[in-house]
């Protein structure tokens, strides 16, 4: 009889060992993570059949509508996150400030910022959405936790991961010690590690971007699409365009194909559209452990050293060989305009 794969709960209490300090409550977190990340997948699943597609009729702290599902998603994470204790506070892309849950002095030592809804604009159409969520440990000492806990630069995450919901669903994650991916088995509700030691291929073929804003694009952004495209002669063998929109699906196919994604600056947003707290640290993270790259054009993405809760970064992600590519070419633009 052949012994069965291993669930994420397990694996979870297995790699404690690789924390020498370990007190479980890092594992309670990534336990409670994977409990929400179910009831979001079972709500999306369902998504055509209830009253949960369409806009919420309410805006985000960045003026975007909130659509049914990003509001369900955040809520059910919230409240995920708030029963075992072992969270004190929470950054979301849906709430303007930070949520303090270690009100009643609990002395948990970590801190959480999260995406919950990944792609929003793809809910309606039946297209793969995600879930980003990064896991920092406090730095403060007393309750309530302060936003100095969460603006730390990636550097210092202790966990970060993402879920998709795609044609299956998957929760991907490190720990600072390789990237794991795990499969929902949906028929007994458990994720199995189905792609142990994730790392990205060296070479790719694969690049996304929003190629429809090429005009606002910084001129060293162009030269690298003109790169990617063969126009300028130097790249022999031309890349395949994949774009869904979704951060979480696209970076997912280029972690496991090998590619690089972009959201660059535009003439309309100076430091891009996406965010740095919970969707670019968590995804520089995994990409990094599973060998490749994310720098803001110049950058290391988790050098960063974050301000504002919800401030923005242009990214340039994936494969090492091509986000150094794109580096130069935007380096030598630079030059050409000192
Ligand atoms: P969110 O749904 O959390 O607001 O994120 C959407 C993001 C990201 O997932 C995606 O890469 C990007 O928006 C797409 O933006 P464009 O439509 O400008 O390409
Ligand atoms: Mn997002
Ligand atoms: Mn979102």
């Amino acid at each position: 009889m052949s012994v069965r794969q291993i669930v994420l709960d397990e694996f979870i209490i297995q790699k404690e060992k690789d924390f020498p300090y370990a007190t479980g409550e890092l594992s309670a977190l990534l336990r409670d993570i994977g409990v929400a990340a179910k009831i979001v997948n079972r709500e999306v699943n369902r998504a055509g059949l209830g009253d949960i597609l369409g806009q919420h009729g309410s805006d985000n702290v960045q003026g975007e509508a909130q659509q049914k599902l990003d509001v369900l998603a955040n809520n059910t994470f919230i409240n995920s996150l708030k029963t075992s204790g072992m969270c004190a506070g929470i950054a979301s892309e849906e709430d303007e400030d930070i949520i303090c849950i270690d009100e009643d002095g609990h002395k948990s030592h970590y801190v959480v910022t999260m995406d919950p809804l990944d792609g929003s604009s793809n809910i309606d159409v039946n297209v793969s959405i995600g879930t980003i969520f990064s896991i920092y440990r406090r730095l403060s000492t007393k309750c309530p936790c302060t936003h100095e806990d969460f603006l730390q630069p990636g550097r210092q995450q202790v966990a970060a991961g993402y879920v998709i919901y795609g044609s299956s669903t998957m929760l991907v994650y490190t720990t600072g010690k390789g990237v794991n991916g795990f499969t929902l088995d949906p028929t007994i509700g458990e994720f199995y590690l189905s792609h142990p030691d994730i790392k990205i291929p060296a070479k790719g073929s694969i690049y996304s971007i929003n190629q429809g804003s090429y005009t606002k694009f910084p001129k060293g952004v162009q030269a690298y699409l003109d790169y990617c495209l063969g126009i300028d002669g130097t790249n022999p063998k031309p890349y395949s365009l994949r774009y869904i929109g979704s951060m979480v699906a696209d970076l997912h196919r280029n972690l496991i194909k090998g590619g690089i994604f972009i959201y660059p600056s535009t003439d309309d947003a100076p430091k891009g559209k996406l965010r740095l707290l919970y969707e670019c640290n968590p995804m520089a993270f995994i990409v990094e452990q599973a060998g490749g790259k994310a720098t803001d054009g110049k950058r290391n993405i988790l050098d960063l050293k974050p301000e504002k809760l919800h401030e923005r970064t242009p990214i340039f992600i994936g494969n090492t060989e091509m986000v150094e590519k794109a580096e130069a070419l935007l380096a030598q633009y630079d030059q050409a305009t000192v």
